[in-house]
């Protein structure tokens, strides 16, 4: 990866403001993989293949942290080969690509239960994090057996068993017990293949994103996808609830 190779880049310098944290709900590879007569796992594998890409072109336009969307605590209820299939694709890429990541500066995050997960894929896990966890050119935190709800409540329990009494929590002590503890909330979302809806993707932390959606297949969104959300995103009013002086 971080290959420079490739002609048809965009220079970062023709956006104006650059999102630190994006958010992508990676939709739509199993009607990638139907649309050409394919199994669904074909559009995950090529889906896992494109997650490269597009951490590549986020390096070149200078974001800093890429959360996705990888499976959700709700794709458990899915046919039971293509969960085995989605857990088999995680460990293979782990081992295939871990090295590469690694060299290229990616410090890998999780966001998730570990719990529910086999424990060898557990162990992957741990050591990509460890591994990766001084590095610094971009966070590439992977949303996997991640719900936004099930986050919450995890975060509640140790908030209970940490004995915070009601008058000590607020808004920054509560995102402090979330998955996402250290990490800023995300300036945008991107959600590919068509739908308009969170399902149950960082629910808190997106309270003031942008969102995005776009038509297009996960393992069709290229650079130039990326390009068009970042152009969008440029042209959003980002107010907070205030009303801004003109
Ligand atoms: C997203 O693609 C990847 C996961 C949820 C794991 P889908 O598998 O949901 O693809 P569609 O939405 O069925 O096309
Ligand atoms: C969201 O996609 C989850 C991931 C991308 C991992 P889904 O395909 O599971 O979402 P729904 O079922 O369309 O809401
Ligand atoms: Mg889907």
């Amino acid at each position: 990866m971080m290959m420079e190779n490739e002609s048809n880049h965009h220079a970062p310098a023709s956006l104006e403001s650059i999102p630190y944290h994006v958010g992508i709900i990676m939709d739509g590879n199993g009607r990638w993989a139907q649309a050409r007569g394919w199994p669904r796992l074909a559009g995950h594998q090529a889906g896992v293949d494109n997650i490269r890409r597009v951490l590549e072109s986020s390096v070149r336009f200078g974001i800093k942290v890429l959360t996705i969307y990888a499976f959700s605590t709700e794709n458990w209820h899915r046919p039971p080969e293509e969960v085995t299939g989605l857990m088999r694709l995680l460990g293979m890429t782990i081992k295939r690509q871990l090295n590469e990541l690694h060299r290229n500066g990616v410090q890998i995050r999780h966001s998730g239960r570990l719990s529910g997960i086999s424990p060898e894929l557990q162990d992957q896990i741990r050591h990509a994090l460890e591994v990766t966890r001084h590095n610094d050119r971009i966070i590439l935190n992977v949303a996997f057996n991640y719900g936004g709800r099930a986050e919450i409540l995890d975060a509640v329990r140790r908030i209970i068993a940490d004995g915070i009494s009601p008058d000590q929590l607020d808004e920054a002590l509560f995102s402090q017990y979330l998955y996402t503890s250290d990490l800023p909330d995300p300036d945008l979302i991107i959600r590919t293949g068509g739908e308009w809806r969170l399902s149950n993707f960082l629910i808190w932390q997106a309270a003031y994103a942008e969102y995005y959606a776009t038509p297009t297949y996960w393992p069709d969104f290229d650079e130039e996808e990326l390009y068009k959300a970042l152009c969008e995103y440029n042209v959003r009013e980002r107010r907070f609830g205030r009303v801004l002086e003109t």
